[in-house]
């Protein structure tokens, strides 16, 4: 169904579009899938940005897979990051012995991302990594290791394919971006 005029004309501008999406994620799926083989790996979703991206990712690794969901909040409705991260969700079953690998969405500062690997690490798993589908190599703060990378982007602030501004966009098939100020 064609998209109505009120809805179109408010779209945010595309950075990312989705034919560029899908591929940089069939080839991380098939890095993973190399990486990987013959093991089982505990793939853990970070919410709620990250659930698209995971959803079309897993659907293309090819291991004995458990999914796991983590909710962490670090924005509230800001554009800026707050640098206190909250558990919102956390995960029940044991990571020890388990081949982990952390899905997000973007990095921006870093300070999520290594918040939830220091924290992850704790539980003991035999192998920790990231994939990250975006970051913002120019905002970064903190040293962090991300193993599975799909785009660097600028500093623009991003949305789509699961990312929102304050709860807005997530069902965009492709990465737009907001003007800051917004
Ligand atoms: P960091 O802690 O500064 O690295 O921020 C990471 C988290 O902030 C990500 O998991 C996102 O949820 C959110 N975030 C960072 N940059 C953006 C952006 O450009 N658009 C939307 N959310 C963002
Ligand atoms: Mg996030």
């Amino acid at each position: 169904m064609p998209m109505s005029n009120e809805k179109s004309s408010k779209l945010p501008k595309v950075l990312i579009p989705e034919v560029k999406l899908q591929s940089r994620v069939a080839e991380l799926a098939q890095e993973i899938n190399h990486d990987y083989k013959g093991k089982e790996v505990t793939a853990i979703c970070i919410l709620k940005g990250s659930f698209i991206f995971f959803s079309d990712i897993i659907r293309q690794i090819d291991l004995p897979l458990v999914c796991e969901f983590l909710g962490v909040s670090s924005y509230g409705n800001k554009m800026v990051s707050s640098g206190e991260v909250k558990i919102t969700l956390d995960i029940h079953e044991p990571l020890e012995k388990k081949h982990v690998i952390i899905f997000e969405d973007i990095v921006d500062s870093g300070l999520t991302l290594s918040y939830i690997t220091s924290s992850l690490k704790t539980r003991k798993p035999a192998s920790l990594k990231t994939c990250s589908l975006l970051m913002k190599p120019d905002c970064l703060k903190t040293d962090i290791d991300i193993d599975y990378l799909g785009f660097k982007i600028g500093n623009e602030f991003a949305v789509g394919y699961g990312i929102d501004f304050a709860g807005k966009h997530r069902e965009l098939p492709y990465i737009g971006y907001l003007e800051h100020g917004h």
